[in-house]
């Protein structure tokens, strides 16, 4: 891809209800029947977590055809040392525009803003044939875990320095950024801004449901 094709800028204000319509197309009825990261989107950028230096968006062809969001969260060890990471995600492209290495962009260009924030480790829960191209590996690998040493399969590590993590066990303490969507009403309600779209059952909601119940053990 020619660098004149696209432009990455930092998200404003101007460009919210744009990059939510567009996560909105992005994330319909692929995990769930309908979807809430448009209102995920919408709430996090308040959030005491939310790195706004990090919030980039994508433009082709005059209008945003991506974005990607980052929240500050923690990793502790068993002696309760702790360090800060961040958490990748939201990350979407528009529909007409996947598979074009679109994300691979906006990834590695924020990889590069992070490491220059001062952080060495992202993480992100999520498929992993979307990440291990970018580097990401098994939260295995690097010993990092949910509390009561739970390995899930979709969680995804990214280290910016070789160095980051030393092999000791790291609990993983993402931000609540995401509890306001526990609110399906609000959810529904947000929702019913938008232009009416269906809600329907997808294969990729399965997957879904496999890759976020499965952890590794061995
Ligand atoms: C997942 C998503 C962000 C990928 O964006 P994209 O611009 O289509 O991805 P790219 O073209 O940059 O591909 C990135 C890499 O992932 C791989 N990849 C992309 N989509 C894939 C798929 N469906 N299956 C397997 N591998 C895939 C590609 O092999 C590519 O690796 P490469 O650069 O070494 O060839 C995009 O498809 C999307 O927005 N999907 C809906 C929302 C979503 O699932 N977001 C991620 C969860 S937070």
């Amino acid at each position: 891809m020619n660098k004149n094709d696209y432009i990455i800028r930092l998200e404003t204000e101007k460009d919210y209800r744009e990059t939510e319509n567009l996560a909105r197309e992005a994330f319909w009825n692929l995990s769930v029947p309908g979807c809430n990261e448009h209102y995920l989107i919408h709430t996090m950028r308040t959030h005491k977590d939310f790195v706004r230096e990090l919030n980039y968006v994508i433009e082709a062809g005059g209008k945003i055809i991506g974005c990607i969001m980052y929240t500050r969260a923690k990793l502790a060890d068993e002696n309760k040392e702790e360090k800060p990471v961040l958490t990748m995600g939201p990350l979407c492209i528009h529909p007409d525009y996947q598979r074009k290495g679109y994300s691979r962009i906006l990834l590695e260009y924020t990889f590069e803003k992070a490491a220059e924030l001062g952080y060495d480790t992202i993480i992100n829960f999520g498929n992993p044939d979307n990440y291990v191209a970018r580097g990401y590996k098994s939260c295995k690998k690097y010993n990092v875990c949910f509390e009561g040493d739970v390995f899930p399969t979709a969680l995804l590590v990214k280290v910016l320095d070789e160095n980051a993590l030393d092999g000791r066990k790291w609990f993983y303490y993402p931000s609540d950024v995401e509890a306001p969507c526990d609110d399906a009403e609000a959810v529904e309600k947000f929702d019913a801004l938008f232009p009416p779209k269906e809600k329907a059952w997808q294969p990729s909601q399965e997957e879904f449901y496999i890759h976020s119940h499965s952890v590794i053990n061995w």
